[in-house]
């Protein structure tokens, strides 16, 4: 009888991170400052703590995870390796499709995973206090889950439209004794001016990160950092314990390789933690197809360049070599609240520059619909961001039928929608709105990094 999931024990969980900086093909191009000169760790030591930056700038291939992080990974850890047996069944395809189940963990995603770590390095060097935005506000969730757990004081900052949206991930927060505020707020220099210039601004998660960072620069007594749950290098890190348990699992499961990786991309957190072991192989000679899917609302790899840009809105942050919308980018208000971000990680950026990863862009809508297949044959609710990575699935299971291929899909199940119901609900009653940025948007949110140093 096929299986429903493979499950590691706790003692197998992989013991070290994977870092994709020590194999990518080319140098990487470096943060540079608002001067256009290249960026010394020591000069993000107020932002954040230096532990956490020597990972950022490592090209180790394997870094240990120290023990404490390992237990209280160990909390929700190992994550299954399901099979949608239903799912396939349905689509009548001889694709085996298998997902990581990243909604186990407390906060119901993959979050947690880089949450624990950040609030332990936070802890190790001292600090008292950490800030943060939050898109879906599952990073939010996370990072209040581990501050709880270390002792950290935590305050997010969550985008408007995602705030309201989805009112309980608040509540969440503060049961794990975090403050969230609806960003842009009126409790930084940075939300204050866009609430005087765009007053009815559904806010990005660019706008929140400017008001994270200035919040932890900001503090007098120079306790307080600032963490990020995506895009950059130590956070994918962190996430590479997802791709590494598949690994293992999938061999357990009598699969000698994987040929289509999947994830959806926002940041690229997700993508980059189920993918990077697998991109690995690919570099060292190994035929595997890996696509990112991100919304057609806010198309970072399938249409903006690959420039330096901020990584948020008031130009607060180094800037970053990556493909983007233009840090000026506000995204329409679509469900999928962590899929709004106008770059994407400078790593996945080179991957794809690289082409070793074939980026693709689905609407809202078609989302949707195959999110509620999903629930309808596999039975879970999955997030809005989820649902792109399950369209293309469908998508790949019926190639893969087309073509009579038994073609191994492997997809991260990133996060549960439970607390995302007002997007189903929308869906159900044929109110869900398709979005494609158009390209006059996308040209005048590109102005916003006219000027800035080019990439050489
Ligand atoms: C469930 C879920 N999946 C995916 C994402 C996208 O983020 P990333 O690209 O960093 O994985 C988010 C972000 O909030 C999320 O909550």
């Amino acid at each position: 009888m096929p299986f429903n999931k493979i499950v590691l024990s706790e003692k197998d969980i992989p013991k070290k991170w994977y870092n994709l900086a020590a194999d990518l093909p080319g140098p990487m191009q470096p943060p540079l400052g608002p001067d256009g000169k290249s960026l010394k760790p020591e000069m993000l030591g107020r932002i954040f703590p230096m532990n956490i930056i020597e990972q950022e700038v490592s090209t180790r291939r394997w870094i240990d995870i120290p023990e404490e992080v390992l237990r209280m990974l160990c909390l929700w850890r190992p994550a299954p390796l399901r099979r949608a047996l239903a799912l396939e069944k349905f689509l009548k395809t001889p694709a085996r499709i298998y997902y990581k189940d990243e909604s186990v963990s407390p906060a119901g995603s993959h979050k947690p995973n880089s949450a624990v770590a950040q609030a332990w390095y936070n802890k190790k060097f001292g600090i008292r206090r950490v800030t943060t935005e939050t898109g879906a506000g599952q990073w939010g969730s996370a990072l209040a889950f581990a501050c709880s757990l270390i002792g950290l004081e935590c305050k997010v900052y969550m985008v408007r439209i995602s705030f309201d949206q989805k009112p309980l991930r608040k509540t969440m927060m503060q049961i794990w004794g975090a403050k969230c505020v609806a960003s842009p707020s009126r409790d930084t220099e940075s939300g204050r001016r866009i609430l005087k210039e765009m007053p009815h601004t559904p806010g990005s998660l660019g706008i929140a990160i400017s008001e994270a960072v200035e919040d932890a620069l900001s503090d007098p007594k120079r306790r307080s950092r600032y963490t990020l749950g995506s895009v950059l290098n130590h956070v994918l890190l962190h996430q590479t314990i997802i791709g590494l348990e598949a690994k293992k699992q999938l061999k357990l499961a009598g699969e000698k390789k994987a040929d289509i990786i999947i994830g959806c991309a926002g940041g690229g957190s997700n993508f980059a933690g189920l993918s990077f072991p697998f991109i690995c192989d690919k570099i060292h000679g190994k035929k595997i197809e890996i696509i990112p899917v991100e919304p057609t609302a806010c198309p970072t790899l399938t249409k903006g360049p690959f420039a330096y840009d901020f990584g948020d809105t008031a130009g607060l942050t180094p800037l970053l070599a990556m493909y983007t919308l233009g840090h000026g980018f506000v995204p329409e208000p679509i469900h999928a609240g962590g899929l709004r971000y106008h770059g994407m990680a400078p790593l996945v950026s080179q991957a794809a520059k690289k082409g070793l990863i074939s980026p693709r862009s689905y609407d809202q809508v078609k989302c949707y619909g195959s999110a509620m297949l999903w629930a309808r044959t596999e039975g879970s609710i999955c997030a809005p961001e989820t649902s792109h990575a399950i369209a293309c699935v469908i998508d790949e299971a019926k190639k893969a039928k087309k073509e009579a291929r038994q073609k191994v899909i492997l997809f991260c199940y990133s996060g549960h929608g439970l607390m995302d119901l007002a997007g189903y609900d929308k869906f159900l009653s044929g109110n869900l709105k398709k979005y494609k940025l158009p390209a006059h948007k996308l040209r005048r949110s590109l102005e916003s990094i006219r000027g800035l140093p080019e990439i050489k």
